[in-house]
């Protein structure tokens, strides 16, 4: 944060942080995505996206639901942000390992085959708070 490289959003009970994440603007190569979400961008740009820099939950805490509500507030912010402030088509992260993989698709992040990331568009997250 002091090099402005992103903001963390941290989850506290008392004093002790218990659980955060990070937002970053970001940008992909358009040949890193599927054409189906970059066939409206103009020729030479890159695709906008957030990436959700960390995610992580104190030992102690997780497996309680916590994971899934900083989450779901990462994906919210992400995609307010992205109507109201600065454009993005898709939040993207970069898994720690397999459990935090796992985690992640199960929120229908996909894998993005040319970098291992993980890859959600924002018409993904508008389906859901539309349900
Ligand atoms: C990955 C992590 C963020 C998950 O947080 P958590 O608080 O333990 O997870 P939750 O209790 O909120 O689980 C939410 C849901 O995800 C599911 N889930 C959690 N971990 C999962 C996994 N590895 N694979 C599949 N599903 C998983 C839970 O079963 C739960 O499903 P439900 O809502 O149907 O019951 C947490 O374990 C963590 O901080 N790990 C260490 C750091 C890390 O890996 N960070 C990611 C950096 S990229």
């Amino acid at each position: 944060m002091r090099k402005n490289l992103t903001v963390c959003f941290v989850a506290a009970e008392g004093a002790t942080v218990i659980g955060y994440f990070t937002l970053t603007a970001h940008a992909l190569q358009k040949h890193e995505v599927s054409t189906s979400v970059t066939k409206h961008l103009p020729r030479g740009y890159a695709v906008p996206v957030i990436l959700l820099g960390r995610l992580a939950i104190n030992c102690t805490h997780q497996g309680k639901g916590l994971g899934k509500a900083l989450l779901y507030g990462a994906l919210m912010r992400a995609f307010t942000y992205s109507q109201k402030s600065v454009g993005a088509l898709a939040v993207v992260t970069d898994p720690v390992d397999e459990h935090a993989k796992r985690f992640y698709e199960a929120f229908q992040f996909v894998e993005l085959k040319a970098s291992n990331r993980l890859f959600l568009p924002m018409r993904s997250i508008q389906k859901w708070i539309r349900k």
